[in-house]
């Protein structure tokens, strides 16, 4: 079993190479900033945590348990990618959320940032729901990838445009469990 006291030096999935490259310590160290900052900023308000399924599940979890602001929590399933390393672009919503969020606060909670596809067709579909207010924290930003770019409220790393896994992200399914984050030994990631 893979702990934080044992996470391999590199990680190997199907024929790739996979090097350490945010550790559990600077993950929980991070998180614990950006949840400070929401307090904050979100003082006397309740909010709404949407996480976006699946790669959210854990950044999401771990956020919501530095918060101490009233919250609630609701989730969303999106898939875009399938089993490829890049965005198709073709985002389809798989489960919608289940609550009214009228005239709520609302804070998208994700994973990563790349394209920006996902978090646009969120926000698009949130934004007719009549929210109160809508802000978006991501653990992760590719902004060397961006395709369509909109205003992140809270990132918690800016990475280069290589394919990263772990603390939620996958690679053909794998490795979500993984406790930090691993970076792709191959070149970055090229878009047409
Ligand atoms: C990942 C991630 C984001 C999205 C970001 O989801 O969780 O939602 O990609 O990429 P983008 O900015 O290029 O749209 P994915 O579709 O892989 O599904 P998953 O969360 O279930 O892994």
């Amino acid at each position: 079993m893979i702990s934080p006291f044992s996470l391999p030096a590199v990680l190997r999935i199907r024929d790739d190479e996979f090097v350490l490259y945010l550790s559990t310590e600077q993950l929980r160290t991070r998180i614990m900033e950006l949840a400070a900052r929401i307090d904050r900023d979100m003082q006397g308000k309740e909010a709404v945590f949407l996480c976006i399924l699946n790669g959210a599940f854990i950044f999401c979890a771990d956020l919501l348990r530095c918060l101490t602001i009233d919250c609630e929590v609701e989730f969303l399933k999106l898939s875009s990618y399938g089993e490829e390393n890049i965005s198709s672009g073709d985002v389809r919503l798989v489960k919608d959320l289940c609550m009214d969020v009228e005239n709520r606060h609302v804070v998208i909670v994700e994973d990563i940032v790349d394209t920006g596809y996902s978090i646009d067709f969120v926000k698009k579909h949130l934004e007719k729901k009549n929210p109160a207010s809508l802000k978006i924290v991501t653990l992760l930003h590719k902004p060397a990838c961006t395709r369509i770019a909109h205003e992140l409220d809270y990132v918690g790393f800016e990475i280069p445009p290589r394919f990263v896994v772990g603390f939620g992200l996958d690679y053909a399914r794998k490795a979500r469990n993984i406790p930090a984050i691993y970076i792709s030994k191959s070149d970055a990631i090229t878009y047409e």
